[in-house]
């Protein structure tokens, strides 16, 4: 039945109007987020602290003080501004934590954002809280209760339209830039470039698993299709995994033209049942097979057919080019063209997934512009303090971790 489908709606998919979009965002009702809290960093002592704006201090990182206490009240949204690249456009890098005591085990991966972000003349942006989720407003959510995943949504929403930034690099803590983009200047932007020529709003790097779109890395920019698409990402909110409800609301916003026939299926998937192999109703079967089978309908030239013979036929995207789709796009495994933003050599892919232990495709990779690893990065490019653009970077001796996250934990979301 969906393979004759497919014939008629290859093309289907035309851009929404503005007014559409800014009437599907209109009515978002988002938690609030306390802004104006600034980050200090003390770089030859790898000391980081935060200050509110109502004049609370804490400790973020530092190798000797305890934790500190949660701050009350809502979340906050913490800049430590260096944007000094003069290009008119706000950017910036964010990453997401519920509080203090989690962010710790990363500490690693977080001063390798702050040193890059200090080089490169990005601003850092760090998420700090948690938001009540309990309440699932989609009377589709038949679970009703969604987790602490959540965050993200609101965290992105609240960097585009309360901290005014036009782009934003969103990343997992265990989300780390690649030691060879440090002597590469401007990737950033370049990347973002690669989406306002592909006339994206919001992109991610194409996974070596079967996962559509893995939400660990994203870029996105600031317009009106992003707010629509942060809008559902947060109202429909349901389950434990928040990138179901990202496939879910892509798919909404493409269904509303063309002929998907999506009526949001997805959100009957969020049981995490990872043990029951021949379950065809769990996240990890969304994952694998629904949303593919949605997105092809749209795209059929970005797809794969596996040869292995299933039950469910699975399908793989393409990973040699850039994959448009409406408004999002999906940035290769391999090499990309330059963007006219920035003219010269092409650019590594966006993202690997580099797992020590593992050979071949998932492990180390070709060149990528940053990695997903949960191993911490041995390298340090802004070492004894010095945040010059051009300072070398070193390796690290890595202290053993009495931390389980954070060192060589295979992931797969
Ligand atoms: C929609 O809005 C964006 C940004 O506000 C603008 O760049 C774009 O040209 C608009 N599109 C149309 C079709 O008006
Ligand atoms: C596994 O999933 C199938 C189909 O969803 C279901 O019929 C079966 O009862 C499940 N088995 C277990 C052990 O939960």
């Amino acid at each position: 039945m969906r393979a004759l489908l497919l014939l008629g709606t290859a093309s289907a998919a035309a851009a929404l109007s503005n007014a559409t979009l800014h009437a599907i965002a209109a009515d978002a009702i988002w938690p609030e987020v306390a802004t104006g809290c600034i980050l200090r960093a003390d770089f030859l002592n790898h000391v980081v602290e935060l200050e509110t704006s109502t004049g609370e201090t804490r400790t973020v990182l530092s190798k000797e003080s305890p934790i500190p206490p949660v701050i009350p009240g809502p979340p906050q949204l913490c800049a430590l501004k260096n944007d000094h690249d003069n290009d008119g456009k706000q950017r910036s890098v964010l990453t997401i934590a519920t509080d203090l005591k989690y962010l710790r085990p990363w500490s690693h991966f977080l001063w390798n954002k702050l040193c890059y972000c200090k080089r490169e003349g990005l601003d850092f942006l760090l998420f700090l809280g948690n938001v009540d989720t309990a309440h699932a407003p989609n009377p589709k959510c038949l679970s009703g209760k969604a987790g602490n995943h959540w965050i993200k949504a609101v965290a992105i929403h609240a960097a585009l339209s309360r901290a005014g930034q036009d782009e934003v690099l969103v990343l997992d803590t265990d989300a780390i830039f690649r030691r060879e983009s440090f002597s590469r200047h401007g990737l950033a932007s370049c990347y973002f470039g690669v989406m306002e020529d592909a006339q994206a709003s919001v992109a991610a790097g194409a996974e070596h698993y079967q996962v559509f779109v893995n939400a660990a890395v994203l870029l996105v920019r600031e317009t009106p299709w992003t707010r629509a698409l942060l809008r559902l990402w947060w109202r429909d909110r349901c389950g434990e995994k928040d990138q179901l409800i990202l496939w879910h609301s892509l798919l909404t916003l493409w269904n509303k033209d063309s002929n998907l026939n999506y009526d949001g299926e997805l959100l009957a998937y969020t049981s995490r049942d990872y043990k029951n192999k021949s379950s065809t109703s769990t996240y990890k079967h969304a994952r694998r097979v629904v949303t593919f089978d949605y997105a092809r309908q749209l795209r059929p030239a970005h797809f794969v057919k596996s040869p292995v013979a299933r039950a469910h036929p699975i399908y793989h995207l393409a990973a040699d080019s850039l994959l448009d789709f409406p408004d999002f796009a999906l940035l290769p495994q391999t090499a990309l063209p330059p963007p006219k933003r920035c003219p010269g050599p092409g650019l590594p892919s966006l993202r690997s997934n580099a797992a020590r232990r593992k050979k071949g495709a998932r492990g180390a990779g070709p060149a990528s512009f940053l990695a997903h690893t949960k191993n911490r990065p041995a390298f340090d490019c802004c070492p004894a303090g010095n945040v010059d653009a051009a300072a070398p970077c070193v390796a690290v001796n890595l202290e053993r971790s009495t931390h389980r996250k954070g060192e060589s934990t295979p992931h797969r979301r």
